[in-house]
């Protein structure tokens, strides 16, 4: 039988992703023994299933090496990868928000400095509301740099708001809601479309039964 080939993202998120991958009719048992493996597959169901790092997910069914996957819709966002994007899994939901000091008042008059791992999500928020902003790209711990006046706001990932909190800034504006979405390859969509389509099929009947 043809294989699938799942990329789905390492961590938290994807045990949750695999779990819905598994009640819709595609388990892979293998998956949950307790080793450092990161490619197993189910030959009866014709599944395999392989874990990457989240941000890497799109660039892995882009290029084929997947043909479908789940990727957060922030990372969809930033790189607009070649793709076609099929469901919201309603998972890992969190906003894209600009957040800044709690006292943070933005003066119109000057260049606004933004931190961010998104820099395409941020250009265009700002170029659309025809801001001017100087784009400061961090790879992490974006909270650190409005505290330390490395930048005016960041643009970034808000999910309980803790990290906000603890930190004392505050969501200023949403810029967007994110999810975890169900992606395909374009080619492996066509030669592959109704498997993609019964797991897709499953995949939203458990998001529509979640959501009743
Ligand atoms: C994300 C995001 C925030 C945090 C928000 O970071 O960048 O730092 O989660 O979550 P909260 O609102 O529930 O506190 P992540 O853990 O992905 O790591 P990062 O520092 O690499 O961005």
């Amino acid at each position: 039988m043809e294989f699938l080939n799942i990329a789905l993202p390492k961590g938290r998120l994807g045990e949750k992703v695999y779990d819905m991958f598994e009640r819709s009719g595609f388990p892979c048992p293998s998956i949950k023994e307790p080793n450092r493996k990161l490619i197993f597959e189910n030959g009866e169901v014709g599944v395999r299933y392989f874990w990457v790092k989240p941000s890497d997910v799109a660039i892995y069914v882009e290029r084929g090496a997947a043909d479908i996957g789940v990727a957060g819709k922030d990372i969809l966002l930033e790189y607009e990868p070649d793709i076609y994007e099929l469901l919201d899994l309603d998972l890992g939901k969190c906003v894209m928000a600009v957040a800044a000091k709690v006292d943070f008042r933005d003066d119109q008059s000057k260049t606004l400095r933004v931190a961010t791992k998104f820099s395409n999500i941020a250009k265009k928020y700002y170029s659309e509301k025809c801001r001017d902003i100087d784009i400061i790209h961090l790879n992490g711990s974006i909270e650190i740099a409005p505290i330390l006046g490395l930048s005016d706001v960041i643009v970034d990932i808000v999910e309980t708001g803790k990290t906000l909190k603890e930190n004392d800034l505050e969501s200023k504006e949403t810029i967007v809601p994110i999810s975890a979405r169900l992606i395909s390859n374009k080619t492996a969509y066509k030669f592959k479309q109704s498997k993609i389509d019964s797991i897709t099929a499953a995949l939203a009947e458990l998001v529509r039964a979640k959501n009743d």
